[in-house]
């Protein structure tokens, strides 16, 4: 059976808490897509770990983990993330699968990935400077160098050089500094040789695993409203976000996939440049951001919060088939009197939804809201769904009603045991 785990929104929707925690009933873990820009934090009796590219389901150490096709690498990013990893847990090399298809994050991507937005100045998307929209245009069109490449090293070499040369070009006319050709080659090569004993294709594990009906669960990056193709373009990122995803990124086809868990915050938050109708840039967004925390875990950059909004909910479900909710930082709204709730968009007076809008015009979109009380009393160590204070409960109800959807797992706090799974 195939699980995967998506985010709803913008991204840093608690994926990682939620990976962490279903993984104990997984044999197989699959991050199928993104790189370092993602940031999940898993927080057991491990430790707190911020995961870029490791598979936060990597802590059950039954179950083997994958860093399929999808994912694109920077290896000092992934070099480091395995050592801090390994600490913790010595048999990584025996669990950890990266494909080695995957492509590389090379410097030049990550020195115009900046200079592209420099160049945009105040219509910069604000991504996250990991070099993750130029590695995926080099894939699309041709110019990527992938892990298996760096195998046979005059090839490489070949390859390589002439990527540099490109590159030179537009850096320099963009008024950077141009790389150094060997520079780069000595750096990947060495980087490759220390990564090699992780680099097996995943594939073969996760085409067993199907025929054997283990438990598989795919772990999603960022958010669904930063999905290249149903985002708020161009303020996305380079990878689709959508569970389906994970057969082009993973090599499992989409009649496998029995669950899709979408996760959304209780709230909205969003890093980067983009719309954000529900947006609070008034003392309740930064009373948001203070209680939960809402700093980016991949660059630190303070995350723009606001009210939950279910227009867009309502269209992420929709297209993503989220079978299930995963419903986080509940916790964060306790001591909120009133919460306020988005549930439809107008226009120039006009009901509007959102897949009729561009990013341009949803800046300019009204949001309809509902007001329901707060709760006021902390849920932090509540653990049924029972126990939670009645107005906790009518909102959780007014969501998955609205959606249409069940919301079978309620965060109240960051780690792995504050939960609340309804059966
Ligand atoms: P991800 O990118 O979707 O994995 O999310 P991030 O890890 O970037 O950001 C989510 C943050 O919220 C992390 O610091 C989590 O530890 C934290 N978190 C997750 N669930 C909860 C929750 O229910 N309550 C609180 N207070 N924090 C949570
Ligand atoms: P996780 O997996 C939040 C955002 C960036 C920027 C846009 C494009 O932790 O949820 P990119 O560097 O991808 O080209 O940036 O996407 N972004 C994220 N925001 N969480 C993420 O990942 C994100 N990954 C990318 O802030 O707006
Ligand atoms: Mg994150």
């Amino acid at each position: 059976m195939v699980s995967v785990v998506i985010g709803l929104q913008w991204g840093d929707e608690g994926k990682g808490k939620i990976v962490d925690l279903l993984s104990q009933k997984s044999q197989v873990v699959v991050r199928f897509h993104g790189g370092n820009n993602a940031g999940h934090t898993v927080k057991n009796s491990f430790g707190t770990f911020p995961l870029h590219l490791i598979p936060s389901g990597i802590f059950n150490k039954r179950a083997q983990a994958c860093i399929s096709n999808g994912v694109v690498l920077d290896l000092d990013v992934l070099l480091s993330e395995i050592k801090t990893v390994s600490k913790v847990l010595p048999d990584l090399k025996k669990r950890l699968f990266i494909s080695p298809r995957c492509h590389i994050i090379m410097p030049y991507h990550k020195l115009l990935d900046g200079l592209y937005e420099q160049a945009k100045g105040k219509k910069k998307v604000g991504t996250t400077g990991r070099g993750i929209g130029p590695v995926h245009a080099d894939k699309v069109s041709y110019h990527g160098i992938r892990l298996l490449d760096v195998k046979n090293q005059t090839l490489f070499a070949e390859k390589l050089q002439i990527q540099v040369t490109l590159k030179n070009r537009i850096i320099r006319a963009l008024g950077g500094k141009p790389l150094i050709f060997t520079d780069v080659l000595k750096q990947i090569i060495s980087q490759y040789q220390e990564l090699k004993p992780y680099v097996k294709e995943p594939l073969f594990v996760i085409q067993d695993a199907l025929q054997k009906k283990k438990a598989i669960l795919g772990e999603g990056a960022q958010g669904f409203f930063l999905d290249n193709d149903w985002g708020t373009y161009p303020f996305v990122t380079a990878s689709n976000i959508v569970a389906g995803n994970l057969n082009s990124s993973a090599g499992v086809a989409p009649t496998h996939i029995k669950k899709i868990i979408g996760v959304s915050k209780a709230y909205t938050t969003r890093v980067g440049s983009g719309p954000f109708p529900t947006e609070l840039i008034d003392a309740f967004g930064e009373h948001i951001r203070k209680i939960g925390q809402e700093f980016g875990t991949t660059t630190g950059r303070p995350r723009r919060c606001g009210w939950l909004d279910l227009e867009l909910l309502r269209f992420a479900c929709l297209v993503s088939g989220t079978t299930d909710i995963a419903l986080t930082k509940l916790d964060v709204l306790d001591d909120m009197a009133e919460i306020i709730i988005c549930v439809g968009y107008t226009l120039q007076g006009k009901k509007i939804r959102y897949e009729d809008v561009s990013a341009e015009d949803l800046v300019r979109v009204k949001p309809v809201f509902k007001t329901l009380k707060g709760w006021q009393r902390s849920t932090r160590t509540t653990r049924s769904f029972r126990s939670l204070p009645t107005n906790a409960r009518n909102y959780v109800r007014f969501i998955e009603e609205f959606l249409g959807v069940p919301i079978t797992i309620v965060s109240i706090g960051q780690a792995r045991s504050e939960t609340i799974i309804r059966t």
